[in-house]
């Protein structure tokens, strides 16, 4: 396999942006292309001011305002970018599918069916084609055969090489990453070609940290790993219902549990339910999978973890509710965050978006308050669900550019993203702010409640007694 000169990426997306960046920091004699159908995308990432750019994540900024224009450039001429590299990273979205055979459970694959179908178009030299989208267990195998289709003589490796990286934490994911993962084709050109990426993450990463493996265990353990993840959250959620109902306290038992070294303390925080663009969308197709040959225990098992997940979310609202004398109907409550999780402004199935359908269903007005999402974005997430038309979204949900004025006048307030911001926020003059009796819900548990309850509010949390 030639030396790598070039390498471009086709989607500049919460995983191929931040990627790509690190990549191109380490690797400074490779040239990387980002490339994306979205124009508006493409001229955010190229924009002066970084407060403008797609993606938030922490440390981003600062390595984007070192390597582009050096060795990192966003277009959107896709052409240029295949024509140019000798490998290709396709990092499109893989959403659940809304149609068809398998919708509400597959992955739809459309986009990266086009993405290699443009590849086998323009290609005049040979490829290694990596996935880097989440993708169902044998998808390489379409996609090499869709490559392989135009018969124009050339080589194409395809190799799989999931990404770990959590939003929020994504730089440092990247930078000190617990493992890469790459799956290729046994055979001569599959090892060359693995060889070929291996390089390319062993500029900043030891090679013990470098798995390979075959295709469809590399694709397979980036479902397995991600559904691993969700279903620790799903069993903290089960036992929050429990620890609601007994003397038991949650935060104490995970404690007790995660201290056990064969559990670990990680990923046990109940909540008011795990959201992102991962979690769920990799389950549902996990299940999908499982049907899909017939292994209908398996698909069940893993299924729960979503019906769990929605449990919870439902749990939380309608609790709000129920604490509120059982009728919410024009009452203000303020959400303090609307991102699925801190440090991201992504919102992709955050519970937030969940809780304010349910407690605008019960007629509330709700003002949202979060440190990185915009206006915009919260109007996209609610006409998405459909549930109520544009205009009747806008009259009942109000943005809010400050925390005080979310609150003012409000009947309770719901902390659905754990923002640091929110611990250091003047507790004592929210509460004076408020209507009485003041509410404050919380699936987080990032506050100490003591305090609170020291300063007059009815505390009511998931998870909490
Ligand atoms: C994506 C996948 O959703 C996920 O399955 C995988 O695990 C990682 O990659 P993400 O980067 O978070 O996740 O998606 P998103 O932020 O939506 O970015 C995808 C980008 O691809 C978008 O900017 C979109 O415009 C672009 N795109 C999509 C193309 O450039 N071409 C297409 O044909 C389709
Ligand atoms: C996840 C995986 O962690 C990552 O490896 C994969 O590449 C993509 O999917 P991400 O969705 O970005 O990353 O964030 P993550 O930190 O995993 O959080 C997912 C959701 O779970 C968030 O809503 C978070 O608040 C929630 N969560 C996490 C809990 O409710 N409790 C926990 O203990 C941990």
């Amino acid at each position: 396999m030639k030396e790598i000169k070039t390498i471009s990426c086709i989607g500049a997306g919460y995983v191929g942006g931040p990627t790509m960046a690190v990549i191109a920091l380490k690797n400074p004699n490779i040239r990387v292309n980002v490339v994306d159908i979205n124009p508006d995308k493409i001229k955010q990432w190229n924009s002066d001011n970084m407060d403008d750019l797609p993606v938030y994540e922490p440390g981003l900024s600062d390595i984007v305002r070192q390597v582009r224009g050096k060795n990192l450039f966003f277009s959107t001429d896709i052409e240029k970018a295949i024509d140019e590299a000798e490998m290709i990273f396709i990092s499109v979205n893989t959403p659940t599918k809304t149609y068809g055979v398998g919708k509400g459970m597959a992955a739809d694959l459309k986009y990266v069916e086009l993405c290699a179908r443009q590849i086998a178009e323009v290609a005049k030299s040979d490829k290694i084609v990596v996935e880097k989208s989440t993708l169902p267990v044998r998808t390489a195998s379409s996609i090499k055969r869709i490559l392989s289709e135009q018969n124009k003589g050339l080589n194409y490796s395809v190799l799989s090489n999931p990404e770990f990286l959590a939003e929020g934490t994504a730089i440092n994911d990247l930078l000190e990453a617990d493992r890469i993962l790459i799956g290729g084709e046994q055979n001569d050109s599959g090892k060359k070609a693995i060889e070929a990426l291996v390089s390319i993450y062993a500029a900043w990463l030891p090679s013990e940290r470098i798995l390979t493996t075959n295709v469809w265990s590399s694709e397979l353990s980036k479902l397995t790993a991600n559904a691993f993840l969700a279903q620790r959250i799903s069993s903290i959620n089960a036992i929050s219902a429990l620890c609601e109902v007994t003397e038991a306290d949650v935060d104490e038992v995970a404690r007790a549990v995660g201290m056990d070294s064969r559990i670990g303390p990680k990923f046990l925080k109940s909540s008011v339910g795990f959201g992102g663009s991962c979690f769920q969308k990799d389950i549902l197709n996990l299940v999908y999978l499982c049907r899909y040959y017939g292994l209908n225990e398996a698909a069940d098992y893993w299924e729960q973890v979503i019906i769990l997940n929605d449990y919870q979310k439902d749990r939380f609202a309608k609790k709000m509710v129920q604490s509120m004398f059982n009728t919410v109907s024009g009452k203000k409550i303020a959400l303090l965050g609307w991102a699925f999780k801190k440090d991201t402004n992504d919102t992709r199935e955050s519970a937030a978006i969940y809780v304010a359908d349910k407690l605008m269903d019960e007629q509330a007005e709700i003002h949202v308050y979060d440190p990185k999402v915009k206006k915009a974005r919260m109007m996209d997430d609610l006409n998405y669900l459909k549930t109520r038309t544009p205009e009747e979204n806008e009259q009942l949900l109000t943005f809010e550019n400050d925390p005080y004025e979310a609150v003012r006048e409000a009947h309770a307030i719901a902390i659905i993203t754990e923002w640091d911001e929110f611990k250091t926020l003047d507790w004592q003059k929210i509460y004076k702010l408020m209507k009485k009796p003041a509410f404050v819900f919380d699936g987080r548990n990032i506050l100490d409640f003591k305090d609170l309850r020291k300063i007059g509010f009815e505390v009511s949390a998931i998870g909490k007694n």
